[in-house]
């Protein structure tokens, strides 16, 4: 049993920002499941989205979002984050992320769906720097220990108080984590006055995703199961422009090579087709580009389409994307030279737990910041890199609220320790591999980029199945890192099937052609456990 006064599951942008507000008073313990630095944060291409340039304005940014999220956007949320997005660049900055510059000023690149250059950069791998110099941070401070390797299986809450009694509200305030110790297999019982989630996406429901291994929307459904609603999981975002590649799957290329000029053609005619679909050409929300690429692809039977910047300069394009041009070259591509294959794959996870501007959920105790949270910033599709900056503007707001609570929050009381006694150790691990593939794969077949009745439908007759089948699995062998992913994917995407079929019209990133309409009210789809 640990015990800190404030508990945070997950080291990215969400999650150590605000363990280092939280550390100027308390102490904060931050489990990572697997390296510190293994989640999406790291693996940010583009950028951070923030009004500096001069003759943008917050109302520019805030309505590019808003147009981008098909008006299911919170305003205040969209307002609250905007406004607070030079001050995070600014702090990003004194923590020394070396973000680029030209004549002195900060260099914004442009991407989709933004109406002004406005995306503060360090080359084409932003998120590598951001997570770096946060982690350089974390590490120095004495407030704040870290523990990566530490996989979160379900929250503690009342309903584990060792004592029997609850506070009044029974069963619902959040006392931290049982998390297995990967390295030993062990599970320990992280107890904390306050817990902060901030797990990131759940990316990998789908077969082909740009996001890492562990997006396995881990805080989503461990907040479900606790009790906190969810919503507008529906609005999965998937990327236009991942490399196309047998070997290499998830390499993502960023939407700024559109943003500098590069256009997207037809592999068999050379045709840029992108202006038949939106007057914005490649530079149009991401919902709109990836279904025009589907929708190609499908018509002609293609792998893949092209993605071409090679009649830039190639000095320009190697200065701009330095990395990518590199990983590209060790497969074979010069992208100064031909074009790149790319088709689309999932990418980001719009909804999640639902918040308020302080990242507080439902139950008291628990907050929930990042890409697992639902805050009103995104609404039925996220505009390009408006999520580092939701990362960075929640964590300090959930950190802020917490200090300016704390004396109000109760001491833990004493907790069960995990009971591992009737639970034995399994011999068919294929049981896991062979239900995490078949997930994977319906979820993409059937509740992809575009969706119909029937094929929802079939997801949802599926994952009944297999989460009876993992359920039983689940009660009877010991816990494994695996299993409790699997468990969670599962969970995650019964949730996204269940808020698609609750939605009855096309909005934004959900697209089902037999509701192709738009109601003229945009609602939230807000799923109650
Ligand atoms: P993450 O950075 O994903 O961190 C999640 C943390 O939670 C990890 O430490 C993980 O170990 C931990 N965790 C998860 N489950 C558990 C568990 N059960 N127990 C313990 N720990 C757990 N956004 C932009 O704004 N701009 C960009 O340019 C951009 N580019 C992107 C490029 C790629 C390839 C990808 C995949 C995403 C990109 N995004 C971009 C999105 C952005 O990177 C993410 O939304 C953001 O980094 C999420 O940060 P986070 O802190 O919420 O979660
Ligand atoms: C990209 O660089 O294209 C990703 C930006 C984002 O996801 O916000």
């Amino acid at each position: 049993m640990t015990d800190h006064d404030v508990l945070i599951v997950g080291s990215g942008a969400a999650g150590l920002t605000a363990a280092l507000v939280l550390a100027e008073r308390l102490k904060v313990l931050v489990l990572a499941k697997g390296a510190l630095d293994a989640g999406s944060t790291a693996w940010a291409q583009g950028g951070i989205a923030a009004v500096l340039d001069q003759g943008d304005t917050f109302e520019d940014h805030i309505r590019d979002t808003m147009v981008a999220g098909g008006g299911l956007n919170r305003r205040e949320t969209v307002e609250f984050v905007v406004e607070h997005a030079p001050e995070a660049i600014g702090r990003l900055a004194a923590l020394g992320v070396p973000f680029n510059e030209e004549a002195g000023a900060l260099h914004l690149t442009r991407e989709g769906g933004h109406s002004h250059r406005r995306i503060v950069h360090v080359d084409d791998a932003t998120g590598f720097a951001v997570q770096e110099a946060l982690l350089k941070a974390a590490h120095a401070h004495p407030n704040i220990t870290l523990r990566p390797h530490s996989v979160a299986i379900d929250l503690v809450t009342d309903r584990h108080r060792a004592d029997g009694g609850d506070d009044g509200a029974a069963g619902r305030r959040v006392w931290g984590v049982y998390a297995l110790d990967a390295t030993t297999g062990r599970v320990e019982c992280h107890v904390a006055r306050s817990t902060i989630l901030a797990t990131g996406g759940a990316g990998r429901t789908y077969l082909f995703s740009t996001a890492p291994r562990g997006a396995t929307g881990d805080g989503i459904a461990m907040a479900w199961r606790a009790g906190a609603r969810v919503s507008n999981m529906e609005f999965m975002q998937f990327h236009p422009t991942c490399l196309y590649n047998l070997e290499v799957k998830n390499l993502l290329i960023t939407e700024a090579v559109r943003g500098e000029g590069g256009h997207l053609l037809l592999p068999t005619t050379g045709e840029r087709f992108m202006p038949r679909f939106d007057v914005r050409a490649e530079l149009a929300p991401r919902d709109i580009v990836a279904r025009a690429i589907d929708h190609e692809i499908k018509r002609l039977g293609l792998d893949y389409v092209h993605l071409d910047i090679s009649h830039k300069d190639p000095e320009f394009v190697r200065a701009h994307f330095p990395n990518i041009h590199e990983r590209l070259l060790a497969l074979g591509i010069d992208m100064t030279r031909q074009p790149i294959p790319v088709v689309p794959a999932q990418h980001y996870t719009c909804g999640g737990v639902l918040v308020d501007l302080a990242g507080r959920t439902d139950l008291p105790g628990l907050y929930a910041v990042g890409e697992c949270s639902e805050s009103g910033l995104h609404g039925a599709n996220r505009l390009a890199s408006n999520s580092l900056l939701e990362c960075f503007v929640f964590g300090d707001a959930s950190a802020r609220d917490i200090l300016a609570l704390w004396d109000d929050f109760p001491p833990p009381p004493p907790i069960r320790p995990w009971d591992e006694s009737r639970v034995g150790s399994s011999d068919e691990e294929v049981v896991i591999k062979q239900n995490w593939t078949e997930l994977r794969r319906f979820m993409w077949n059937y509740v992809g980029i575009v969706r119909t009745n029937k094929r929802l439908e079939r997801a949802a007759h599926r994952i009944t199945l297999l989460k009876n089948e993992v359920h039983e699995y689940y009660s009877h062998f010991r816990v494994t890192a695996d299993l409790i992913e699997l468990r969670n994917l599962l969970q995650t995407a019964d949730l996204i099937v269940k808020s698609a079929r609750a939605r009855r019209e096309s909005r934004g990133l959900h697209f089902n052609q037999d509701y192709p309409a738009t109601h003229p009210a945009a609602r939230d789809t807000i799923l109650v456990p």
